[in-house]
């Protein structure tokens, strides 16, 4: 690459938590026919040409496991040119600087936060005459302050309008590696949506909030009319608590505040360097009298595009379903969090591998999961063991089950649902190096005895009230993923045309040792895995109990992050699809509709994170905005409305339809843009019958209660009378 000839820069002083203006002063006085930007940061930037900004890149360069790999972003700036030209570029501290303070001890916030603020660029030019000009970030470039007087991904951002950057001394050499300087791979993320204010509140407690009516991640974008020096001070919420009242404990160390002392004069400012998952925002201070109109939530999140829609006959249901899609625009911003919100928002594993089948099948984020791949892989132990979080800023040794099986889980979805193998042979090195792990630390061969695991985390069945890791066995867990893995391993492998004999032997023989150990199954989690895994020797037998489980627990699931992405599947799988509906449908706790009748608009970490009575379940660990257990909307799609590929079909060249029609829903509709064109699926639930409608590009296998056919690509109506009318 190019920009490895020009050198790493940083301020000639160190500026603490000002944010620093880079900038290069250059002609080009001959007429230009093509300009190209090449450049990256050490932290978070924005670069402007001649005051104009470059690109619609926000927060870049994106997070990656920065210690291996940066991604280089190339703009192309020959509009942007002008005889004589002023290159500037800010750069805020973004996620390469700002300590976690979830996670970070004092050593490593301070180490974190010491971190050198660094830029490299590089400009070439070239004229129409034929001749070639390149502009390089060395000595030659200068630095200042500027307005930004603070930036942090958790705690936010201040910003002082009267400062100009006018203070201009010479940049410094910074002594950096450029072999981590590599293309960009992911997408780049930026402003998607934008959300205009709902309403102002004044609360009981005497605050002032603005409601945005949804959450987001992103920023407040306000227009003030203000004296200059007077103070614009506002933090960020979820919910409100249960008097109406501003509400932002849950963020836990993260301080998310903004504050902006006005310049003169009537001004539009929003932050940069930053971002937060909000709904509500409380003015602290604001110099006038606020009104909706001032303020708009800017959605922030990577340029995927949408490819599934789901729209049904029950409004609360459809609520979900939006509150699903709007988890996903709030936890893709460049890597897949957890939560936007709080102090970690970091790239969990196991939230990762839960939702990757929904989240590909909503937007395409193949691209978005390739890099974030690269970025597991790069972070993988020497061991093979695999991080909970990736990039890997907390260096947690001790790989949990479920959550570092995202480093199988993960390829193979996407493979699954683009069909390009390229993924599964970038990632198979990494994916058979975690396998050999798991036999290396195990304390009983063939199963997976000890480690440290999350468990079924937030499950509603742990022996001790508040044990966040569940009821189920995590040896059970561990050993259920190990066979899992090394399945998905084999599968891979086998279509790279590689030598898998050695690991379907260990296949084998984890299944049997699986049998051995684990005879009968005592939590629903653990009969949706033995179904769901196939370890379990009857399945048949296995989902009929977790039918039975279910519906002695008064029709309600007990599973957390482990067991409840699979439960409906193995539930309809099994001929029980009337419960599963009836799982979806619940509108009480613990169920998927229960936060939206309590006014969600994303999706909640816990099964009850607002109780009934209005109080919160916990101020520790307690987001509204999760999308983990969202998961379920892959059954929606794949069963509910019938949608999958044939087992060895991936990327959809052909269908299976198989739809679970029920009266209560009336109707359902699915969409989904494949790499074979859209495919389109619709029932609805009449008197005497279920009508179908079915747009294929790609043959198809109907499979209807009345019977099995083959179709070739088109529009198909069917009409099958129910069973028992
Ligand atoms: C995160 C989870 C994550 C978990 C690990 C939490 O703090 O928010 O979503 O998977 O830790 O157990």
């Amino acid at each position: 690459m190019e920009i490895k000839k020009a050198q790493w820069i940083t301020p000639a002083r160190d500026m603490g938590d000002l944010c620093p203006v880079f900038r290069r002063v250059f002609a080009a006085e001959k007429p230009v026919e093509k300009a190209g930007l090449q450049i990256t940061a050490l932290g978070v930037y924005e670069a402007e040409l001649n005051g104009k900004r470059v690109g619609k890149f926000v927060l870049a360069p994106g997070w990656t496991s920065y210690e291996h790999r940066l991604q280089v972003q190339t703009y192309d700036v020959t509009e942007l040119l002008s005889p004589n030209n002023e290159l500037r570029v800010s750069v805020g501290r973004g996620w390469f600087r700002s300590p976690v303070p979830g996670w970070d001890n004092d050593g490593m916030k301070k180490q974190r936060f010491d971190q050198p603020c660094g830029l490299i660029a590089l400009l070439r030019i070239r004229y129409a005459d034929g001749t070639e000009e390149t502009v390089f970030t060395d000595e030659a470039w200068e630095t200042s302050e500027g307005p930004v007087r603070f930036s942090e991904i958790y705690d936010g951002e201040t910003c002082d309008a009267r400062v100009k950057p006018d203070d201009w001394k010479k940049a410094k050499i910074l002594d950096w590696p450029k072999d981590i300087l590599i293309p960009q791979e992911g997408e780049e993320i930026r402003e998607m949506e934008r959300i205009a204010a709902k309403e102002i509140i004044h609360t009981a407690a005497g605050e002032t909030v603005v409601d945005f009516g949804q959450e987001v991640t992103g920023w407040v974008e306000f227009t003030i009319d203000a004296r200059a020096g007077e103070l614009v001070h506002f933090n960020h919420g979820e919910v409100l608590d249960k008097d109406g009242n501003f509400y932002n404990e849950n963020y836990r160390g993260a301080k998310a505040e903004v504050r902006y002392i006005c310049g003169e004069g009537k001004q539009t400012w929003h932050p940069r360097f930053t971002f937060f998952g909000f709904r509500y925002i409380h003015l602290i201070s604001w110099p006038s009298d606020p009104k909706a109109e001032d303020f708009t939530a800017v959605a922030v999140y990577s340029n995927m595009a949408r490819t599934g829609w789901l729209k049904s006959g029950d409004p609360l249901l459809n609520r979900f379903f939006s509150n699903v899609t709007w988890g996903q625009r709030g936890n893709f911003l460049d890597i897949p969090t957890d939560c936007p919100q709080r102090d970690e928002r970091l790239g969990w594993t196991g939230d990762a591998e839960v939702f990757v089948k929904t989240a590909a099948c909503l937007y395409d984020v193949e691209k978005f999961f390739k890099k974030w791949l690269h970025d597991l892989a790069a972070d993988q132990f020497p061991d093979g063991g695999v991080g909970s979080v990736v990039p890997n800023v907390l260096k947690k040794d001790k790989p949990s089950a479920a959550w570092a099986d995202a480093v199988t889980i993960c390829p193979w979805q996407i493979y699954q649902t683009y069909g390009d193998k390229k993924v599964l042979s970038d990632q198979f090195d990494s994916m058979k190096k975690w396998v050999d792990y798991i036999g290396s630390v195990t304390q009983t061969p063939d199963l997976w005895t000890g480690g440290a695991h999350f468990g079924d985390w937030l499950s509603l069945d742990a022996a001790k009230d508040g044990d966040c890791r569940g009821g189920t066995r995590p040896d059970f867990i561990a050993t259920a993923y190990y066979a899992h893995s090394t399945a998905l391993t084999v599968k891979a492998g086998k279509l790279l045309g590689k030598d898998m004999r050695a690991y379907e032997a260990l296949y084998g023989r984890i299944v049997a040792a699986f049998r051995q150990a684990f005879p009968t199954c005592l939590t629903q989690t653990e009969h949706v895995l033995a179904v769901q895994f196939g370890l379990s020797p009857d399945p048949q037998k296995t989902a009929d109990a977790l039918a039975e489980m279910v519906v002695k627990a008064g029709v309600q699931l007990r599973t957390g992050f482990v067991g409840t992405p699979y439960l409906l599947h193995v539930l309809a799988d099994y001929g029980h699809a009337d419960l599963a509906w009836s799982l979806l449908l619940r509108r009480e706790y613990p169920g998927w509709l229960y936060p939206v009748t309590k006014g969600a608009t994303t999706v909640w970490e816990r099964w009850n994170g607002i109780k009934e009575d209005g109080s919160f379940e916990s101020a520790g660990m307690n987001s509204f905005n999760h999308y983990a257990y969202g998961a379920v909307a892959d059954w929606v799609f794949e069963q509910a409305a019938g949608l999958r590929h044939g087992e060895d079909q991936a990327g959809f060249s052909e269908l299976i339809y198989a739809p679970h029609p029920d009266a209560r829903v009336g109707w359902l509709q699915a969409k989904l843009n494949t790499r074979h064109g859209p495919v389109s699926a619709y029932w609805q639930w009449e008197q005497d019958g279920v009508r179908y409608e079915l747009d294929t590009p790609v043959p198809a296998l109907i499979r209807l209660p009345g019977g099995e056919r083959k179709v070739s690509p088109g529009t198909y109506t069917f009409w099958e009378k129910h069973p028992k009318a």
